[in-house]
């Protein structure tokens, strides 16, 4: 690793990303912040930080733009790949329509930023590609087939990749919200319910960075994180 490492996040508009990149800036890493939203959002809340706009759907443009990225932070160390999203559906009512969004949101975002900087890392023989799954991606649950198909796309990705370059330093991360975040949008979309009980962004991003800084001679695969029992 360099000195300070670098941390590539997607989905850096987000609010689980805001605690992530906090508690990593906090660690020492350096943030390289990229998402589908306007670039002034990133701009106006990171000045400090290396960032684009981009949608990581479109691989020909999210290569060329984390490429550049990668070129001008003088490689990356972590790809943390928080970009996602999440809707509610009966089984019944799923369309190819639902499950390609679904899989575009969770699944392609994190195939694609991966394969833009894993010839880096590669290179210099390390690196971790982390994403984020959810509890629903081991359990399933009702009214979000498309999504826990998707999630659990994200850990089949990562422990694959993992088993075939672990040996040339690069390891596959899946860190699982076991429940809901307590975020503003879970806040404005659940009002009635008790957000003590769901997990907290600033734990959840202590214990993801944590987990970042193990290695060499020792690795973590899978985090899974739980709300406190109500
Ligand atoms: N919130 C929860 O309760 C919960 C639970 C379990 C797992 N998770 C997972 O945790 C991660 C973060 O969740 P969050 O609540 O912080 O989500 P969030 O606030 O919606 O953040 C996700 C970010 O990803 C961006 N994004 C979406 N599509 C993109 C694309 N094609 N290219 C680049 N960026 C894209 C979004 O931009 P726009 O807003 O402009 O679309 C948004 O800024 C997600 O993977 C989510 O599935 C969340």
């Amino acid at each position: 690793m360099t000195t300070q490492p670098t941390a590539l996040v997607t989905g850096a508009g987000g609010a689980l990303a805001g605690a992530v990149i906090h508690r990593l800036v906090e660690a020492g890493w350096r943030p390289v912040l990229v998402d589908v939203g306007p670039m002034e959002r990133l701009q106006d809340r990171y000045p400090e930080q290396l960032a684009a706009s981009i949608d990581l759907t479109d691989e020909a443009a999210a290569h060329e733009t984390l490429q550049r990225l990668e070129r001008e932070a003088g490689g990356v160390d972590a790809l943390v790949s928080l970009a996602g999203g999440f809707a509610m559906q009966g089984a019944a009512e799923v369309r190819l329509d639902d499950l390609q969004k679904q899989l575009a949101l969770n699944l392609v975002t994190l195939v694609v930023s991966a394969s833009a900087v894993l010839p880096g890392m590669l290179q210099r023989g390390r690196g971790t590609i982390l994403g984020i799954a959810a509890g629903q991606a081991v359990d399933g649950g009702a009214r979000v087939a498309p999504y826990a198909a998707a999630k659990a796309g994200v850990v089949a990705y990562l422990r694959s990749l993992d088993k075939e370059l672990a040996s040339k330093g690069v390891r596959g991360l899946v860190v699982y919200p076991m429940g809901t975040l307590d975020t503003p949008a879970n806040r404005e979309a659940m009002p009635d319910a008790d957000p003590a009980r769901w997990i907290d962004t600033a734990a959840l991003a202590e214990a993801l960075v944590q987990a970042l800084r193990l290695g060499p001679r020792a690795r973590l695969t899978e985090l899974k994180v739980w709300p406190d029992p109500g």
